[in-house]
């Protein structure tokens, strides 16, 4: 997978011949896993129809500034909020003077205005014109901000002459685009992870399952995604929203997470089982509601769920996998016997006896059991806790 994988591209077109490329640019971009959103200024619409754009992104063309179809849905703002890059390619000189300047007149310098994200520019236009002072003072200007300018390339151009000024081809765009999001302590790596309870059928409307609310595993998956991995969150039924610029794989029952888990490992550096398995399920769940009997007592038959963090770490090619143990006494015993008899890299243990901490809590408190030592972790957020359990995950990934 590469580093753009899940990741959301506002691509900028603004007017001049290499418009053209910008339709190549989104097909290679999407090729790479990333999501891409287009918005046009009105001269890059004399050069390429927003329809060839659209057709291609899968998304509608944004050309306008107070369109109020657009700003229902997805106005500037929330465009800018959305990109986790925003890519001027081509960026036009007139484009460039309009970004130093400030402007926000359309639809494009808005967006720029307003984006988190960062910001690069693919210059391309005529060779006298890239040479021109006013042209460099404004690249430079834009460097001190901290855009970052793509190129351009040196060679024959549109008009007949040779220089620079070409916009670079939409591969090397695309390196450079990935380039951006390689940074952080689990940059270029791949992160599994399993979170909140599963469901076992009884019957059609009755389930056994458990208490976990995904708030730890959720974490989690953000914190890894945002030290830079890319993340494939499994997870049973929960109330939480998708954590956004995840792979996210619902499923409801521990078969279904198994499989799921199974099928995540050809691209896996590290698999973390944060999720609350039911260990048994039903032996035979009823294909009809079951219906009340004279009978005071009933008797229902479970069989053993296959263990899915044992399988990952039994497969080949193992990737490097974190238990997780939940235990109401002897917390760091049996969670130093879960480490041998699963043969995980470590576990993360956890007292769900207590309500301020571990199922469905907002907080929690661990005992990272290593093969060699432990850590306890005080009590804070499970965001935070997320954060603080990735950075030491993430070392000892990397020196694995
Ligand atoms: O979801 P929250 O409300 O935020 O709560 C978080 C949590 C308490 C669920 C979480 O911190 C936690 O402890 N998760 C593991 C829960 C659990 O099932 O623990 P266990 O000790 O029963 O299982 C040990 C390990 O084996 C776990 O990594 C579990 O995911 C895994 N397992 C268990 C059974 C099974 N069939 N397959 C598994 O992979």
């Amino acid at each position: 997978m590469s580093s753009l994988t899940n990741k959301q591209i506002l691509l900028g077109v603004t007017g001049g011949i290499a418009a053209y490329k910008s339709a190549e640019l989104i097909r290679r971009l999407q090729d790479q896993g990333a999501s891409v959103r287009v918005i046009m200024t009105p001269a890059a619409q004399e050069f390429i129809t927003p329809l060839t754009l659209q057709a291609l992104s899968g998304n509608p063309v944004h050309t306008t500034l107070l369109d109020p179809e657009a700003e229902a849905g997805m106005g500037h703002i929330e465009l800018a909020r959305w990109a986790d890059l925003l890519l001027v390619a081509p960026a036009s000189a007139d484009f460039i003077a309009r970004l130093v300047q400030g402007q926000g007149d359309d639809l494009l310098t808005t967006a720029c205005l307003a984006t988190p994200a960062p910001l690069c520019l693919a210059p391309a236009m005529n060779q006298g014109m890239w040479s021109n002072l006013a042209t460099q003072d404004n690249l430079k200007c834009l460097a001190e901000r901290g855009i970052r300018c793509f190129g351009p390339a040196e060679g024959s151009q549109a008009c007949g002459d040779v220089g620079p000024g070409r916009m670079l081809e939409p591969d090397q765009l695309v390196e450079l685009a990935a380039a951006q999001f390689e940074s952080g302590i689990l940059a270029g790596r791949s992160v599994v992870i399993t979170a909140g309870p599963t469901r076992e059928a009884i019957d059609p409307v009755r389930y056994i399952s458990n208490h976990s609310s995904g708030k730890m595993g959720y974490a989690l998956a953000e914190a890894a995604r945002d030290a830079g991995a890319r993340v494939t969150l499994i997870s049973g039924p929960t109330r939480l929203p998708e954590p956004e610029r995840c792979r996210f794989v619902a499923v409801d029952s521990a078969e279904q997470m198994y499989q799921a888990s199974l099928d995540a490992l050809s691209d896996c550096d590290m698999f973390i089982a944060s999720a609350a398995v039911a260990d048994y399920r039903p032996a035979n769940a009823a294909e009809q509601k079951i219906k009340k009997t004279g009978q005071d007592t009933m008797v229902l038959e479970l069989v053993k769920n296959p263990d899915i963090v044992t399988a990952v770490a039994a497969s080949d090619n193992r990737p490097f996998t974190v238990g997780f143990a939940a235990e109401t006494q002897d917390v760091t015993s049996y969670a130093r016997d879960k480490l041998v008899r699963k043969k995980l890299d470590v576990v993360i243990a956890n007292d769900v006896s207590r309500g301020d901490i571990g199922f469905n809590s907002d907080d929690n408190e661990v005992t990272i059991v290593w093969p060699e030592n432990e850590e306890s972790l005080s009590p804070r957020s499970k965001t935070q806790l997320a954060r603080d359990l990735i950075v030491r995950l993430a070392q000892a990934v990397n020196s694995d």
